[in-house]
């Protein structure tokens, strides 16, 4: 959830440090820091954006530096608990993503000592620990260090007069970029494009020294060698490009990540090879797992396989696996994560594998801990997803779910090739309902009044309900449900009335006929209705008070146009109330902590 950046090599740290930070504050943002090593360590950390401390800060003299931008876990978001964090003698600083379990019991130790605290972080037991281990070697300390903690770590370590960073993981992601005759360090790919694509992904449990020259991995104590990947991101990729907001750019980026995650498919020689988890021979049912919106589109993925496979899906939160059971019958299980270190997922694949599971990953980020520990990745090509509220990577994962299936779908060649001709339209689709954005934008100035608001689906866009209600509540703080359009009247139809909207996602199929039934219940409840319906739609269009037509498409793929238009309403509607949408409040993009 925090980003960890790094910088050593021959130009000054200061600027590049702040520079990979800013690229990196979706991670976290409500507060910042730097330290830079040269005879001595100088701290500069406060609740500010990055951009803010930037501005405050004096030139700090140093080829060597370590950077922060928190998401706060433990203590509130402040200076004090800011990082990088030091030891007493202020001259080893270290930031740390990830949760230090037993940090009361070592921090009661340490301070028993006589070592100071603070600020009420578990984090700071970190310097303390290195320092009460440092004899003449900063490595052998960290390690030290490293087996008196429990919990999830990435940590990134300086000390002055040193010329070497020491960097370590465990259950919390890190990477080296590789320069020439410099070293970059972060916790997200993102942050060091502007230097190098050319980067080190750290195992479990790997501490590393970097210096300018070189990288020395240790990895259950001996030294090993971990492999350098070229990353398939370019800068541009990860910049705003002209758009207000990451946000808007990367819902405008769709038309694209279909094509390109489609053309990824069509090119791969034997895609059959991932897709034998949906339909192979004998299989009796399948377990989907992710959280989220990643889990909405599992939500779909069950709908896509059950309607085109008839094998039963079972879809679970993974945040609850643990508690509720067990794999499927024949031991196989697709996880969903856009990031691909989503704690509570690398938990559940954990168990799964424990279970003898064979665990197939869909994700987005190449080289992810999920993207190594599962037993097969299937990537979606959607790009870096800067903005916190999750777009582009949906789409991708809809797209994947078509993709795994079509092979295996009970449906004769005919139509097959129609479906095939249908995913390969939808770029083309989704174009057509960006040429109705203004409208969307003006209806969203009407629907930023509302405090409230439903939103429901039947079937397939069922979960584009939930989806639509996420969206809205985590970027414009309207609180928002979604239900299926069934279940309104089993209670949350208490709260209706002409204060709480219900917006609608009405598909062509065989839910058409209830939904219209459901609409009719809510406006006799006096809520305003506003409604998704294709194009040429008369019937619902009579009812609701507002309408956005969305172009017609095979109900089957209607998830993806349907989902598209209630980003822009979550967006249009968050701008209106002046919410600052890339970064909303509690937030960070990737949730690397249980
Ligand atoms: C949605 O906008 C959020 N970003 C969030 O729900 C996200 O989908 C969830 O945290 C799962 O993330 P993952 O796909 O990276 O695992």
């Amino acid at each position: 959830m925090c980003g960890i950046v790094g910088y050593i090599g021959g130009r000054q740290a200061q600027t590049i440090l702040l520079n990979c930070l800013g690229r990196l504050e979706y991670r976290g943002y409500d507060s910042c820091g730097i330290a830079v090593a040269a005879e001595h360590t100088t701290v500069f950390k406060d609740a500010v954006r990055v951009k803010a401390l930037a501005q405050t800060l004096p030139k700090l003299e140093g080829k060597t530096g370590i950077g922060h931008t928190r998401w706060a876990t433990h203590g509130e978001p402040s200076m004090i608990n800011a990082h990088p964090h030091c030891d007493c003698t202020g001259r080893i600083a270290v930031a740390h993503n990830g949760v230090i379990n037993n940090s009361q019991k070592l921090k009661q130790q340490l301070v028993s000592e006589g070592h100071l605290f603070v600020s009420e972080t578990d984090s700071e037991v970190i310097p303390h620990l290195i320092e009460k281990y440092y004899e003449d070697s900063l490595p052998k300390a960290v390690e030290a260090a490293l087996h008196e903690i429990e919990g999830s770590y990435a940590i990134v370590v300086l000390m002055e007069g040193e010329r070497e960073l020491v960097v370590a993981r465990k259950d919390s992601p890190l990477i080296i970029g590789i320069g020439d005759r410099e070293n970059f360090i972060a916790s997200d790919v993102p942050a060091i494009l502007d230097y190098t694509s050319r980067v080190m992904y750290l195992e479990e449990g790997d501490v590393a020294v970097v210096t300018g020259d070189e990288v020395k991995v240790r990895g259950n104590g001996v030294e090993v060698a971990r492999e350098e990947h070229k990353v398939p991101w370019t800068v541009k990729d990860a910049q705003r490009g002209g758009y207000e907001h990451f946000m808007l750019k990367e819902i405008h980026e769709q038309p694209k990540v279909v094509r390109d995650t489609l053309s990824e498919y069509i090119s791969i020689a034997q895609p059959a090879a991932d897709m034998t988890v949906v339909g192979g021979s004998g299989m009796e049912d399948i377990l989907m797992l992710a959280c989220g919106t990643s889990y909405h589109a599992a939500l779909v993925g069950k709908y896509i396989i059950e309607q085109l496979v008839k094998i039963p899906v079972r879809v679970e939160i993974a945040s609850e696996f643990s508690y509720s059971g067990r794999a499927s019958a024949r031991n196989k299980a697709i996880v969903i994560s856009q990031s691909g270190e989503t704690a509570d997922v690398l938990k559940a694949i954990k168990q799964l594998k424990n279970e003898d599971c064979h665990v197939i990953a869909v994700t987005n980020v190449v080289g992810s801990t999920v993207s190594r520990i599962a037993d097969q990745v299937v990537y979606t090509r959607a790009g870096p997803e800067i903005s916190v509220a999750a777009t582009k990577s949906f789409v991708a994962q809809l797209i994947a779910l078509y993709w795994l299936t079509l092979p295996y779908s009970r449906v004769d060649i005919r139509q097959l090739d129609e479906m095939v001709l249908g995913l390969r339209q939808l770029p083309g689709k989704i174009q057509q309902v960006f040429d109705n954005e203004e409208a969307i934008k003006s209806l969203a100035a009407e629907f930023a009044r509302f405090n409230n608001a439903f939103f429901v689906g039947r079937g397939i866009n069922y979960p584009i309900a939930l989806e639509g209600a996420l969206k809205l509540k985590e970027i414009s703080y309207i609180h928002a449900e979604g239900y299926s359009a069934g279940e309104l009247k089993h209670g949350p139809f208490a709260l209706l009335g002409p204060e709480t909207p219900v917006v609608a996602v009405v598909a062509r199929d065989n839910t058409y006929e209830a939904m219209l039934a459901n609409i009719k219940e809510v406006k006799a409840r006096k809520s305003p209705v506003l409604a998704l319906v294709e194009d040429d739609d008369d019937e619902v269009s009579g009812l609701a008070d507002w309408i956005i037509p969305v172009p017609g498409v095979d109900a089957l793929f209607s998830p993806v146009v349907n989902v598209v238009v209630l980003q822009l309403l979550a967006y249009y509607t968050a701008k209106q109330r002046g919410c600052p949408i890339d970064f909303p409040r509690n937030l960070a993009k990737s949730v690397t902590v249980e």
